[in-house]
C-alpha cells in the first residue's frame, strides 16, 4: 500500500520530533529536514505529497522554498508553520500557494487534521480529473449487444482476459465494431475495476506530445516544462491503460512502450528515477498488424508481446443476425435520451437493414438509427427514414446472384441453408425457420426462441405476423 509521504521542515528539534512521531503514528511516511538546504535535497529525493514548512529557517525563508516547491509541483500540499506574531507572512504564504498554516505553539491534532483534509481534497481533485476523462461520454460505456456465436466467443475471451489478469490484451477488428467497449469490458470485469481506466488515442496525438502524455515529465525536462507532470502510466496506477489505434503509434514510441511492458517501470522525461507501473495495457487497432510487422511498420517484438491475449471482433456483416437486437437496443437508448417513444422498425425496413453490409459496422448502424429517429415523428421507423444507400442495397440483394449471398459469413450461412436459384423472401425463410424450431422443440416457445436467439415475445410476435398456430 502506498501511504502518503510528508516532509517536515523545521529547525527546532522538539517540533520536528513531535511532528514526525505524530505523522508516523497516523500512518504517513515521514522524512524531516532541519535547514533549507536539507529540505531541498529531501524534497527532490523523497518526492513528498505534503510538506510542513517552517517560515523561519536558519539558512532560508520558508516562503522562498514554498515558491520553489509549488513551481515544481502545483498540486503539492504545503502547510506553513508560523510564529503567532507573524500573521503577515502566513497570509502572504497563502497568497503564493500554501494550503494552510498553523501557528506555534500548535496542537498536533490540528496539524494532522489540516494535512488529512488537504490530502483528501487533493485526492478528490485527482479523482475528478480522472472521472472527467473516463466519463467523457457516459453513454459510450454501455454493454455489448449481440448473441451470435462470434460475439459469444468475444464475451468468453473478455472474461478469460479479465480473470487471468493478462498484462497485455490486443483487440482487433474493423472500425466501429466495438473495440473500445471490449477494452472497457476487460477492465470492468477484472480485479482492477476500482482503479482508473485511461484511454489514449495514439492516432490523435502528435509523437512529441504522446511521449509526454504517456510518461509525464520532470520540471525543466524541456523549455515549457515549468512543472512536473504525471504521465498516464503513473495516473493509471494498478488500473488499465487503453492504447487505442496502436497501429498508428510511431515506431520510436513502440520501443518505449515495449520497455514498460517488459520492465514494469519507466522514466519520466528528464527524470533520473524509475517510476514503477503496474497498469495493464489493452491495445486496439483496426489495422492488420501482422502485415505491418512484415512491412517493418510495426515492431515484431511489441506485436508478440501484445498478442499474448488477442480478441478479434467480427464485422457487422459477419453477424447480421444481431442486427434486429442491436436496432432494438439503439431505439431504446435514443428513446430514453431524446424522450421519444418509437416502438421499432417495420418488417420491410428490417429486411433492408439486414441486407445492407454496414461497412461502418455497429457505429454506422447506430448513427443510421439515430438519424431515422430524428426524422420520424410517429411511432415506428420505416424505409423513408433511412438513406437510399441502405434501402437500395436491400433491394439489389433481393435480386442478387447466389455468390453474393454466400459471403464469408458463418454466423449466417449455417452451412445447410441453400439460396434457391430464383431467390426467396427473407420473411419466408424466417417463417420456415420458426416452424422448424417449434417442431423441433415440440411447440415449446421458450426453447424455440432460445434456439433462434430471439426473445419469446419476438417469437410470439412473429408467429402472429406469419399466422402460425400456437
Ligand atoms: N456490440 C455492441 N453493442 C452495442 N453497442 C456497440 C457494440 N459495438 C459497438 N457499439 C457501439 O458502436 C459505436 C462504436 O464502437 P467503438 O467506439 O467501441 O468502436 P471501435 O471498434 O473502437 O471503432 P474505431 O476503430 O473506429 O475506434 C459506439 O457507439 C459503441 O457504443
Ligand atoms: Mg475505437
Amino acid at each position: 500500500m502506498s501511504s502518503k509521504r510528508v516532509l517536515v521542515v523545521d529547525d527546532e528539534h522538539l517540533i520536528r520530533w513531535s511532528l514526525v512521531r505524530a505523522l508516523d503514528e497516523a500512518g504517513y511516511q515521514v522524512e524531516a529536514a532541519e535547514t533549507g538546504a536539507e529540505a531541498r535535497t529531501k524534497y527532490r529525493d523523497f518526492r513528498p505529497h505534503a510538506v510542513l514548512l517552517d517560515i523561519c529557517l536558519p539558512d532560508a525563508v520558508g516562503t522562498d522554498l514554498l515558491k520553489e516547491f509549488k513551481a515544481d509541483d502545483k498540486d503539492l500540499v504545503v502547510i506553513m508553520i508560523t510564529a503567532h506574531s507573524d500573521a503577515d507572512s502566513a497570509v502572504s504564504a497563502l497568497k503564493i500557494g500554501a494550503t494552510d498554516y498553523v501557528g506555534k505553539p500548535f496542537d498536533l491534532e490540528d496539524v494532522l487534521h489540516s494535512i488529512e483534509q488537504a490530502l483528501e481534497k487533493q485526492r478528490l481533485q485527482d479523482e475528478n480529473a480522472y472521472f472527467r476523462r473516463v466519463l467523457k461520454d457516459k453513454i459510450e460505456r454501455d454493454n455489448l449487444v449481440g448473441n451470435c456465436p462470434k460475439m459469444i466467443e468475444v464475451y468468453k475471451l473478455i472474461k478469460i482476459a479479465a480473470d487471468a489478469d493478462a498484462k497485455t490484451v490486443l483487440i482487433t477488428g474493423a472500425s466501429g465494431t466495438g473495440k473500445e467497449l471490449v477494452a472497457r469490458g476487460v477492465h470492468m470485469h477484472s480485479s482492477r475495476s476500482k482503479e482508473p481506466f485511461i484511454d489514449v488515442n495514439c492516432a490523435a496525438i502528435p509523437e512529441s506530445l504522446l511521449e509526454n502524455e504517456l510518461f509525464g515529465h520532470e520540471r525543466g525536462a524541456y523549455t515549457d516544462a515549468s512543472q512536473k507532470q504525471k504521465g498516464i502510466f503513473e495516473m493509471a496506477g494498478g488500473g488499465t491503460v487503453f492504447l487505442d489505434e496502436i497501429g498508428d503509434m510511431p515506431i520510436g514510441m513502440q520501443a518505449k512502450v515495449l520497455k514498460v511492458i517488459e520492465n514494469r517501470s519507466y522514466r519520466r522525461l528528464g527524470g533520473d528515477n524509475d517510476v514503477l507501473s503496474d497498469a495493464r495495457i489493452v491495445a486496439a487497432t483496426n489495422q492488420d498488424l501482422t502485415s505491418m510487422v512484415k512491412e517493418g511498420k510495426f515492431r515484431a517484438d511489441l506485436f508478440y508481446r501484445l498478442n499474448v491475449m488477442p480478441i478479434k471482433l467480427p464485422s457487422l456483416v459477419e453477424r447480421k443476425m444481431d442486427i434486429p437486437q442491436l436496432a432494438a437496443y439503439f431505439i431504446n437508448r435514443f428513446n430514453e435520451e431524446y424522450g421519444r417513444n418509437i416502438d421499432g422498425v417495420d418488417a420491410q425496413t428490417m429486411h433492408h437493414l439486414m441486407s445492407y453490409d454496414w461497412p461502418g459496422n455497429v457505429r454506422e448502424l447506430r448513427n443510421a438509427i439515430e438519424r431515422a429517429m430524428m426524422l420520424e415523428r410517429g411511432s415506428s421507423l420505416t424505409s423513408q427514414h433511412f438513406s437510399s444507400e441502405i434501402i437500395n442495397a436491400g433491394k439489389s440483394a433481393e435480386g442478387s446472384s447466389a455468390d453474393e449471398a454466400t459471403a464469408e459469413d458463418d454466423c449466417f450461412s449455417f452451412g445447410q441453408v441453400k439460396l434457391p436459384k430464383d431467390g426467396i423472401s427473407l420473411e419466408e425463410v424466417e417463417k420456415q425457420l420458426i416452424q422448424m424450431a417449434l417442431k423441433r422443440w415440440n411447440g415449446n416457445q421458450t426453447k424455440a426462441a432460445e434456439c433462434l436467439r430471439m426473445s419469446r415475445d419476438t417469437l410470439r410476435y412473429r408467429m402472429k405476423k406469419f399466422g402460425l398456430p400456437k
